[in-house]
C-alpha cells in the first residue's frame, strides 16, 4: 500500500499516448520536474476548505472552461473573455441564493483528452486520434498525429503564463465591483440579456453605494476588489503530473502543483488502475466522474480509496448522465453515498451526457437538455435532503456556435458550422453560459 509520485507506473493505465522516442520522454519529464511548481500547497488547502462549504450548502460551486484548450488560441482575449463570463455568472448565483461561490477554471492545464478510438478514419485513411495539444496536433496527417514529448513542456508553459494573467485579473483590480458594467462582453451588448445583467449590476452599484455610505468599500474591504480563480484540468497524462508533485515543506506531504484541483474522467477510474493510485496519495481537492455505468459499490469503494479520512472538500464527484438517465440512474447512487456517511461535493456536469451528432458530422449539445440535467440534478438533491453542491461546464467567453439552442444564442444545427471552433467537445457560448446561469439560479433559490 505505500505510496509514492510514481507508483501508479506499477498499475495498468488506459487513454495514454504511444511515444516513440522513449528516451526523449524521459529527459522531458526530467526537466519538468526541476521546473518551479504552477501553484502553492496552501492554495490547494484553502480551496479544499471552500469545497468543504459547498459540501454543506453554504457556497456554491462553479467550474468551467473550454473542453480543451488550445496553443492556437492561447492569447489574452480568450483567458479575459472566460473570466469574464466566469465573473458575471458568480454575480449571478451569488445575488439569487445570497451564497458565495467558489470559481474554478478548466484553464492553465486542461490540455489533454481521452478519446473513444484510439484511431480516427477519413476516406480510408487511419491516423492515430488527437488527444490535446499537450500530445499531438489537431491537423490529420501523420506527422501531426505523432505525440510529442516537447510539448508537454510547452503546455507547462502556457499554463505558467495563463495563470500569471489570471492571478493579476483577479488580485489587480479586474474584478472590482465597481468595474461590474465593464464585464459585459461585446457581444451581448444589445441583447435581452445584457439587460438582465445590467439590472443586476444596478442593484449591487446601489448596495455598493449604501455600503460606502457606511464607511464599507472596495479601499478598505479588499474582498470587494478581489477574487479568486482557482485552476484544474483532468489530470490524464500521469508521467506529467508526476514531474509536477510536490512534497510540501510546510506538511511534509504530496501536493500535484500543476492546478490546485485535478479530476479523474470517466474512462480512466478503474478501481485497480493508475489513476486512482496517483490520485490516492495526493493531497490537493480532486474530483471524480461518475458516468452512466458507474455501480453503487464501485462508487462506495472509490470514495473510501480516495478519501479514506472523511475529510470535507477533498472529494467532488461529478454527475454525468445525460438528461434522459439522471432521473433513473443518479438517485440510487445518491442515496447509497447519503447512507454511507460520506462527505462528498456533488456537482453536475450537464455537459457530457448530452452530446449527439447532427447531420452534418458535428457533435453538438442542445441547450434545453443541459439545462434539464441540471434541474432534475437539483431537485433529485432536494427530494433525498442532500446539497447539490454546483456544475461543472465546458465553456468558452468567445461567441461561438457549437450548442444549439437557447433563448439569447437561439443556434439552430444548420448555424452550427458558422463558428464552430472547438478542438474537441462543443461549448457553450458566453451568451449561452450566463443565460444558463440566470436559468439555473432561479432554481438554486427555490430548491438548493
Ligand atoms: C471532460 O470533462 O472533458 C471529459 C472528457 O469528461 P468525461 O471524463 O466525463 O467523459
Ligand atoms: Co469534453
Amino acid at each position: 500500500m505505500s505510496w509514492s509520485p510514481s507508483s501508479w507506473r506499477n498499475f495498468p493505465i488506459k487513454q495514454q499516448p504511444l511515444y516513440k522516442d522513449l528516451e526523449e520522454l524521459r529527459r522531458v519529464e526530467e526537466e519538468i520536474s526541476k521546473f518551479p511548481p504552477l501553484i502553492f500547497a496552501g492554495e490547494a488547502r484553502e480551496l479544499k476548505s471552500q469545497l468543504a462549504q459547498v459540501a454543506q450548502g453554504k457556497a456554491i460551486l462553479l467550474q468551467g472552461g473550454d473542453c480543451a484548450e488550445s496553443f492556437a488560441n492561447f492569447n489574452a482575449q480568450t483567458i479575459r473573455d472566460l473570466f469574464k463570463v466566469l465573473l458575471q455568472m458568480n454575480m449571478v448565483l451569488m445575488y439569487a441564493t445570497g451564497k458565495p461561490v467558489v470559481k474554478i477554471g478548466r484553464i492553465a492545464g486542461q490540455y489533454a483528452k481521452p478519446r473513444s478510438s484510439e484511431y480516427e478514419e477519413i476516406d480510408g485513411v487511419k491516423l492515430p486520434s488527437y488527444r490535446g495539444d499537450i500530445v499531438n496536433d489537431i491537423e490529420f496527417t501523420p506527422q501531426a498525429r505523432e505525440p510529442k514529448p516537447q510539448k508537454l513542456i510547452e503546455a507547462y508553459y502556457k499554463s505558467a503564463a495563463t495563470l500569471n494573467l489570471i492571478r493579476a485579473y483577479a488580485r489587480g483590480g479586474f474584478a472590482d465591483l465597481r468595474a461590474i458594467h465593464q464585464w459585459n462582453l461585446e457581444f451581448l451588448k444589445g441583447n435581452e440579456l445584457e439587460e438582465k445583467f445590467e439590472h443586476l449590476a444596478n442593484k449591487i452599484t446601489q448596495a455598493l453605494k449604501f455600503m460606502e455610505a457606511c464607511g464599507i468599500d472596495p479601499d478598505n474591504t479588499p474582498q470587494l476588489k478581489q477574487t479568486t480563480l482557482y485552476t484544474s484540468h483532468e489530470a490524464l497524462l500521469l508521467n506529467y503530473e508526476e514531474a509536477l508533485t510536490r512534497k510540501d515543506s510546510f506538511t511534509q506531504e504530496w501536493y500535484d502543483c500543476s492546478a490546485h484541483f485535478l479530476w479523474i474522467g470517466d474512462r480512466t477510474r478503474g478501481l485497480d488502475e493508475a489513476h486512482i493510485e496517483f490520485f490516492r496519495g495526493i493531497k490537493n481537492p480532486i474530483g471524480v466522474k461518475v458516468g452512466p455505468s458507474m455501480q453503487k459499490e464501485e462508487l462506495l469503494k472509490l470514495i473510501e480509496v480516495l478519501n479514506p479520512q472523511n475529510e470535507a472538500g477533498r472529494l467532488t464527484l461529478i454527475v454525468r448522465m445525460g438528461a434522459n438517465k439522471i432521473g433513473k440512474l443518479f438517485p440510487p447512487l445518491l442515496k447509497a453515498v447519503k447512507e454511507s456517511g460520506a462527505q462528498v461535493v456533488w456537482s453536475i456536469d450537464p455537459m457530457h451526457g448530452n452530446t449527439y451528432k447532427t447531420e452534418g458530422g458535428l457533435k453538438t449539445r442542445d441547450f434545453e437538455n443541459i439545462l434539464q440535467e441540471v434541474k432534475e440534478f437539483i431537485q433529485i438533491h432536494k427530494a433525498e435532503g442532500t446539497v447539490p453542491g454546483g456544475m461543472h461546464l465546458e465553456m468558452t467567453g468567445s461567441d461561438v456556435t457549437e450548442c444549439t439552442g437557447s433563448i439569447s444564442a437561439s443556434i439552430t444545427e444548420d448555424a452550427l458550422s458558422s463558428r464552430y471552433h472547438t478542438q474537441c467537445d462543443p461549448r457553450l457560448n458566453a451568451n449561452q453560459a450566463l443565460e444558463l446561469a440566470f436559468m439555473v439560479a432561479e432554481t438554486f433559490k427555490e430548491l438548493g
